[in-house]
């Protein structure tokens, strides 16, 4: 069988350790001339380029990438697929919001074609902006789930997806019941976790769409199946949480109705953790539990302010990963979105630095996924998914980075100043399947049919 070997040539960041838990010069890793050497998926060499050069066998293609940054791609700890036509809808907070717009825009994913659309504009959009990686919730829909799995299958990503499993406070038609739920589910994970690159996720919604009896077959089947995730959102707005807690009266906090159900532990994530308790974030550590921090969606529901510091506090350092949660989150910019996650920080009185953000977005999401094994950083062995950075795509950012001194000022304005523009190139599977300047990506211009 022929090899697939092809190597990208340029500036390059990468992550050895947690800047929040270790000084940042111990853990970030800058070449300014570096080489990585992809073969059949995997990164086979990453150094400087002088060193590697006479790795690259003779006739492999070597991308060069100036004026550029490569980096791990983006991975995106928790996001709506099917919520992606209602990005930006007025108006709302939380409760309301799912009523007028999520339920309603989710039923449509009852039809199969309409499922493989947005699962290909979806992904088309994570590709375009750098990501590579995210752990998604479908619908309650099965098909929603094998849509979603076969587009990203047929690119060759690594993904985390679910079926969503709600059995009350939610339309008839997104509904599920307790053993429907589990059997759906149950046949999903057979058909795609492990399946290539894809990972199953058993994805109770939330706390108030789940009887006690479907969080507790939710919770059995996830530890039938070792090595799925278990994703679900948790305290992200005030009066989520005392909702919680009626329907729920038997447990002590939030928390406690995962808790009690067996949903707490390695690669169970929940979306927000905004309105926690020292005691939550205590079990949330000590169970290797992970948070995804929302930035742009808390705003933009008015949910509150997520508390990164203490949540990372290394004394009981909680995983947390970095999350777009489209389509109550209004970017699938993972850039913009740690922009947002600065100004919320800030709020708190916490200043992130570039180091800890860029973090964020790769090597400590992989962490919070408990996949850094695999994705997350640029190493030998890793897998090669990664995205290249433009430093000046745009007249502003170039004339800006012109006043930059250091490597921290740059990273920090392309952060704040950086979007879909600044994506030069995004590969997955050692694979280009994006290039901003180049041809035709390989999910067409449009997924919706017409050109533009
Ligand atoms: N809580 C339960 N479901 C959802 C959802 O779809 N989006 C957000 N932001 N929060 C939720
Ligand atoms: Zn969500």
């Amino acid at each position: 069988m022929s090899e697939r070997v092809s190597a990208i040539r340029g500036a390059a960041l990468t992550f050895t350790g947690d800047p929040f838990l270790q000084d940042l010069a111990d853990c970030m890793v800058h070449l300014p001339d570096a080489l990585v050497v992809m073969r059949d998926g995997l990164i086979t060499a990453f150094g400087p380029a002088e060193a590697l050069l006479d790795q690259v066998p003779a006739g492999a293609a070597v991308t060069r990438y100036d004026d550029a940054l490569i980096l791990p791609g983006f991975i995106d700890a928790h996001v709506h697929y099917p919520q992606t036509p209602i990005i930006g809808a007025h108006g709302s907070q939380l409760i309301d919001w799912l009523d007028r717009y999520a339920f309603v825009a989710e039923q449509a994913f009852a039809d199969v074609a309409h499922a493989r659309r947005i699962a290909r504009l979806f992904l088309r959009e994570a590709l375009r902006n750098g990501t590579t990686t995210s752990a998604v919730f479908c619908t309650v829909h099965p098909q929603s789930v094998d849509a979603f799995f076969e587009e990203s299958a047929a690119l060759g990503m690594r993904n985390i997806a679910g079926k969503v499993l709600m059995d009350r406070h939610a339309p008839e038609a997104l509904r599920d019941t307790p053993q429907r739920g589990y059997d759906e589910s149950k046949a999903l994970i057979d058909r795609w976790h492990g399946h290539g690159r894809q990972l199953y996720a058993v994805t109770p919604r939330f706390a108030p769409s789940s009887s006690p009896e479907q969080m507790e077959l939710a919770g059995a089947l996830w530890h039938e199946h070792p090595g799925t995730y278990l994703q679900s959102h948790l305290s992200e707005t005030v009066a989520e949480v005392a909702w919680a807690k009626e329907l729920h009266p038997d447990r002590g906090d939030y928390l406690d109705v995962y808790a009690h159900h067996g949903q707490l532990g390695p690669r169970a994530i929940f979306g927000h953790g905004i309105h926690l308790g020292e005691d939550e974030l205590g079990r949330l550590h000590e169970t290797g539990t992970a948070l995804a921090h929302c930035p742009t969606s808390n705003l933009f529901l008015g949910s509150g302010l997520f508390q990164l510091e203490r949540a990372r506090a290394a004394a009981r350092p909680v995983r947390v990963g970095l999350a777009t949660d489209i389509g109550a989150g209004t970017s699938f910019s993972l850039l913009q979105t740690l922009n947002e996650a600065y100004k919320v920080a800030q709020l708190g009185g916490f200043p992130l630095s570039a180091g800890q953000a860029f973090h964020l977005a790769t090597r400590g999401t992989a962490e919070a996924l408990y996949l850094e094994d695999r994705i997350g950083s640029l190493a030998a062995g890793m897998e090669a998914d990664l995205v290249v950075l433009d430093l000046q795509a745009t007249p502003l950012m170039r004339d800006r980075m012109a006043f930059c001194e250091s490597l921290e000022e740059r990273l920090f304005v392309l952060m704040t100043l950086g979007d879909d523009r600044a994506i030069r190139a995004t590969w997955v599977n050692g694979v280009c399947l994006h290039d901003r300047d180049g041809g035709e990506p390989p999910l067409g211009r449009s997924p919706l049919g017409e050109r533009t």
